[in-house]
């Protein structure tokens, strides 16, 4: 079972779109795939037309049990979305209380990795949505996955938001004691403006080695998907966003040579 977090602290850059951007494709190619909902906001979850307010089944209940986890409950969590081959935990918003108790508790840290461990014969591939805010569901992401995606969106401000990211991602590495392979995934990009271009260009010096050579462009078809409730992949297979998509999951799977794609810079 392959697991990837996909983090970053600033909000609205992508991260829940290449969940389930990602998610849904892979999905499509035959793989048994489990998106995880850990932002208290629940955005995964509504995409799905899930209300993370009255939700019951979620991700919480895997934090009431003293930072174990009863065997048979990841299971029962699981919900199945209509889409072949593609599942979900879902978030409720009573996350956002769990933040500040887990915060007077030890041992909560490794509550989604157990979970993930009961659940190892069922998925291929999970894919963990996670809060923008450094804690403990964030924290939980990190121990739980194999390597971390950091969509960012190509404007200044957000570059500023990833720099915060990066620290935190070497700080956990610290602390756990491990290398975590990352990579930036530049989302958003639009040619037409000089501010992304300008962006593109910096994010590529900075994070050599560690970001996708191209980019996600700007399409509008993902909030119409996103509204509809359905993966991208399978509300417009053709539409730019996708391909871009099929793309950045090619490169993960280490299908595509590694080589900077200038296109995406005039
Ligand atoms: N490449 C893109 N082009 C246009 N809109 C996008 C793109 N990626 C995401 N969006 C939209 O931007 C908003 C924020 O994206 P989201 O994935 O929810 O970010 P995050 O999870 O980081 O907060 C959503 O409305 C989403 O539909
Ligand atoms: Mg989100």
């Amino acid at each position: 079972m392959k697991v990837w977090a996909i983090a970053n602290q600033k909000g609205g850059v992508g991260k829940t779109t290449s969940v389930v951007g990602l998610g849904g494709l892979l999905a499509s190619q035959g793989q048994r795939v489990l998106l995880v909902d850990m932002d208290p906001h629940g955005s995964l979850t509504s995409y799905f037309k899930y209300n993370p307010d009255e939700i019951e089944k979620s991700v919480f209940q895997l934090f009431q049990h003293k930072g174990e986890v009863p065997l048979d409950l990841p299971r029962h969590l699981v919900i199945d979305t209509p889409y072949n081959n593609l599942s979900f935990l879902a978030a409720s918003t009573s996350l956002a209380i769990l933040e500040r108790q887990a915060q007077n508790q030890g041992g909560m840290g490794l509550v989604l990795t157990k979970t993930l461990n009961c659940l190892k014969q069922d998925f291929d591939y999970v894919l963990i949505d996670t809060p923008p805010i450094l804690g403990v569901l964030l924290i939980n992401a990190m121990a739980a996955c194999q390597q971390v995606l950091l969509p960012v969106q190509t404007e200044h401000l957000a570059i500023k938001g990833l720099e915060r990211m990066m620290r935190t991602l070497k700080m956990v590495m610290n602390s756990q004691k491990r290398e975590l392979p990352y990579t930036v995934i530049p989302t958003m990009f639009d040619r037409r403006t000089s501010a992304s271009v300008d962006s593109l260009r910096i994010l590529r010096n900075t994070y050599e080695g560690h970001i996708w050579p191209s980019a996600i462009s700007v399409d509008t078809r993902f909030r119409d998907a996103s509204k509809a409730g359905v993966p991208p992949n399978l509300y417009e297979p053709g539409s730019r966003g996708v391909k871009a998509y099929m793309s950045l999951l090619k490169y993960l799977l280490g299908q595509e040579p590694i080589r900077m794609d200038s296109s995406a810079v005039p």
